[in-house]
């Protein structure tokens, strides 16, 4: 099976789960400046809420790569809001893309709020939760 993983983050929240996830799989972690250079059976993207929204650059990601992507898988942080999977749900069905129903997300630090999130339990999450999606 081929995977990869993806994620834009700002602050570096959503990073460390990339991180965090791409070495449960032993794959690397890369930023959505880097397109999907083959057609990989998984892909794991990362995202966070800036202003209800996900960043342009994980639409533009999803548009130019759709035809690479087998199964999308999505995690994310938020300060607030319960995850990205809603806004992933509307691009992934835009571009034709299987979204699985398996997802993670955790806290993300945003100003006063969730200081140090995502932690260490949050990133042993990370990596089980990526494990046990391919399973
Ligand atoms: C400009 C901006 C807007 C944000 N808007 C929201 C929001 O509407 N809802 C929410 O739950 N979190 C919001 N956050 C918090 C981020 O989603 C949270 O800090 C996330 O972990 C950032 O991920 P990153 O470090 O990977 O960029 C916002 C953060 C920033 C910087």
């Amino acid at each position: 099976m081929t995977v990869a993983v993806r994620y834009f983050s700002r602050s570096g929240n959503t990073k460390k789960l990339a991180e965090a996830i791409a070495a449960a799989l032993g794959v690397p972690a890369e930023t959505v400046d880097y397109p999907l250079t083959e057609r990989v059976d998984a892909l794991f993207l990362g995202s966070a809420v800036y202003a209800a929204g996900v960043d342009e650059s994980i639409k533009t990601f999803l548009r130019e790569n759709r035809e690479r992507i087998g199964t999308l898988y999505n995690f994310s942080t938020a300060a607030l809001l319960p995850s990205t999977y809603k806004q992933v749900a509307k691009l992934a069905a835009e571009n034709g893309i299987t979204l699985s129903d398996r997802e993670f997300h955790c806290r993300g630090a945003f100003a006063m709020l969730h200081r140090g999130h995502p932690d260490a339990q949050d990133l042993e999450a990370a990596a089980a939760y990526a494990r046990s999606a391919l399973r």
